[in-house]
């Protein structure tokens, strides 16, 4: 890595344990250690806890020249491939000011797989024989008891734009507001509007909400799901002609 002297190693997985994502980051920053000396950071692209943002500002306020970004994805999904590198030039031409960013071309999906298969021929293996067969936990066909269903954008773009702290801000505020119990939460991945992120949505409201900082997470909890109002300033507007009255629609079954 001729004359980097920062390395943030960014990956992506979606869908990943809190115990996992522990492992691997730490996996992750063992085998960088073994290679390169100077300053690592291991972030994820997705979900929760400091971002690729976060990092580079940290590089860039600690001193660092030059920092080598370094995509790990197994592979890597085409969007992000796409996105990335606007995202960080984005980051380089607004924030950055004189560190050299680069970005590491590790997407080979080829070698990704060879070396996953040379992995799983050698790996211990579990005899199926020895498990209980099971679909499912009995409480699992219970719907869960709530009135509001709140899902959180986790996606790579919305955890760009500083959604990696909003999920845990939201639990937090619905507990302080009593309503924890009224209201279920979930992470998701990409919802589509990622120019309006860090973003959320309401059902059976239907309504999503651009959330840019705590005070607007507030009004959400306090104005629209306590006192079902709305907060219009953080409506995302949906495109014109979107929805399609489909009452009068004839749809013929296909059996
Ligand atoms: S990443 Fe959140 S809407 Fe795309």
């Amino acid at each position: 890595m001729p004359g980097a002297d920062h390395l943030v190693i960014c990956f992506s997985q979606p869908s990943l344990s809190a115990r996992d994502e522990a492992r691997f980051r730490a996996a992750l920053d063992l085998a960088a250690r073994k290679t390169f000396g100077p300053a690592i950071s291991v972030v994820r692209l997705e979900g929760a806890g400091t971002g690729l943002v976060a990092a580079m500002r940290d590089a860039r306020d600690t001193g660092a020249q030059h920092l080598r970004i370094m995509p790990v994805g197994f592979p890597m999904a085409a969007n992000i491939r796409a996105w990335l590198p606007g995202a960080i030039a984005h980051f380089a031409a607004t924030e950055g000011g004189d560190m050299r960013i680069d970005l590491a071309d590790l997407c080979n999906i080829e070698d990704a797989a060879q070396a996953l298969v040379a992995l799983s021929t050698t790996a211990d293996a579990q005899d199926m024989q020895a498990v209980r067969p099971s679909l499912g936990k009995p409480g699992w066909q219970f719907l869960p008891d709530f009135d509001t269903h709140i899902l959180v954008c986790t996606g790579p773009r919305c955890a760009f734009r500083g959604a990696g702290t909003l999920h845990a801000q939201l639990k937090a505020r619905l507990a302080k507001a009593g309503l924890s119990d009224r209201c279920m939460t979930t992470t998701t991945g990409c919802l589509f509007p990622c120019n309006q992120g860090p973003l959320l949505v309401l059902y059976p409201q239907g309504a999503w909400y651009h959330v840019p900082d705590q005070d607007a997470l507030d009004r959400i909890v306090c104005d629209v799901i306590a006192q079902g109002g709305d907060a219009p300033d953080l409506r995302l507007s949906e495109r014109p002609g979107r929805r399609r009255d489909m009452s009068h629609t004839k749809i013929e079954r296909i059996t």
